[in-house]
């Protein structure tokens, strides 16, 4: 019976068991599959994955703060994941090459399903349009990647600025220090700004007067619902993507390159939210 988890530290917030057990009891597959949580302080992770690998685990979602740990850990990595220097999915497979009478730990595949989990949450493509993406961590890494990959005019935002200029000179996107919120037709906020009830106003460049009809506002953050951010944002006619949304689509690809099976998008969103 393959079992697939989230490994983290902390893991105990983490909507993915719900919305992932949902998902297999939609598709008929709660019989054969399980998806629990397991944490793991950094120090332990590498024995942790490699006990995991070993003991019937068929894959693993990961969260912070072992996705740089994981993709390093990797035997084989996507593009995206090497590009973005970090995996949030890891599968593992029989190494079928090696000798019968040798034993041999499964093979690890890392992907990264956060940059198409965002492209997959946004109303529309964003190829084309002007982008500004607030932080430079790792999530910004992902939608700097993601966006510029699609063809969007990337435009990068930090508080600690050389932060951003680094992603920029490798991945693409310019780094500005004061942008000019009314020109993007998407903005992404993946700084941690709002995770503690901050108001994002007083510490992101942007004014809850300056969004308006025709833009696409995401923020990552999903603490309280919806974030000030996004609050602000509808009220002003934008179109408003949340953290959680995120978590869904990046979930539902995960879950396509475990099982190979279309994802329950409904299902999964459902349970991520009750
Ligand atoms: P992650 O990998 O989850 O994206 P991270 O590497 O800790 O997280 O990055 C957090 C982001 O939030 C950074 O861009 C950080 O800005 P700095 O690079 O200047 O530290 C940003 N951030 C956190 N608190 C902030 C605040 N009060 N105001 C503005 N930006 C903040």
């Amino acid at each position: 019976m393959p079992r697939l988890a989230v490994i983290g530290f902390p893991v105990g917030h983490s909507r993915s068991p719900a919305m992932q057990t949902a998902a297999l009891a939609e598709l008929g597959l709660a019989d054969e599959w399980s998806y629990g949580a397991v944490e793991v302080a950094p120090e332990g992770f590498e024995s942790k994955l490699h006990e995991l690998a070993a003991s019937g685990y068929a894959g693993l979602n990961v969260t912070v703060p072992h996705k740089e740990a994981a993709l390093a850990l990797a035997d084989e990595a996507s593009e995206a994941a090497r590009a973005i220097g970090a995996a949030n999915t890891l599968s593992f497979e029989a190494d079928h090459s090696a000798a019968d009478d040798v034993e041999v730990r499964p093979w690890v595949i890392a992907a990264n399903t956060d940059a198409p989990g965002l492209l997959a949450a946004l109303p529309a493509s964003p190829s084309g349009a002007r982008a500004l993406v607030l932080g430079a961590g790792g999530a910004a890494r992902a939608a700097v990647w993601a966006l510029a990959g699609e063809g969007a005019e990337v435009e990068v935002w930090n508080r600690t600025a050389s932060r951003a200029e680094a992603i920029c000179a490798e991945l693409g996107g310019a780094a500005l220090g004061a942008p000019e919120q009314a020109s993007y037709e998407l903005i992404v906020n993946t700084t941690a700004v709002g995770l503690r009830g901050e108001d994002p106003f007083a510490h992101l460049p942007l004014a809850a007067s300056a969004f308006g009809p025709g833009q696409t506002v995401v923020d990552m953050v999903y603490g309280e619902r919806p974030s000030a951010l996004l609050a602000a944002a509808a009220a002003a006619g934008a179109a408003t993507v949340d953290g959680l949304e995120v978590l869904v689509r990046q979930g539902a690809l995960s879950l396509e390159i475990w099982t190979g099976r279309e994802a329950p998008i409904d299902a999964m969103r459902a349970a991520a939210r009750a």
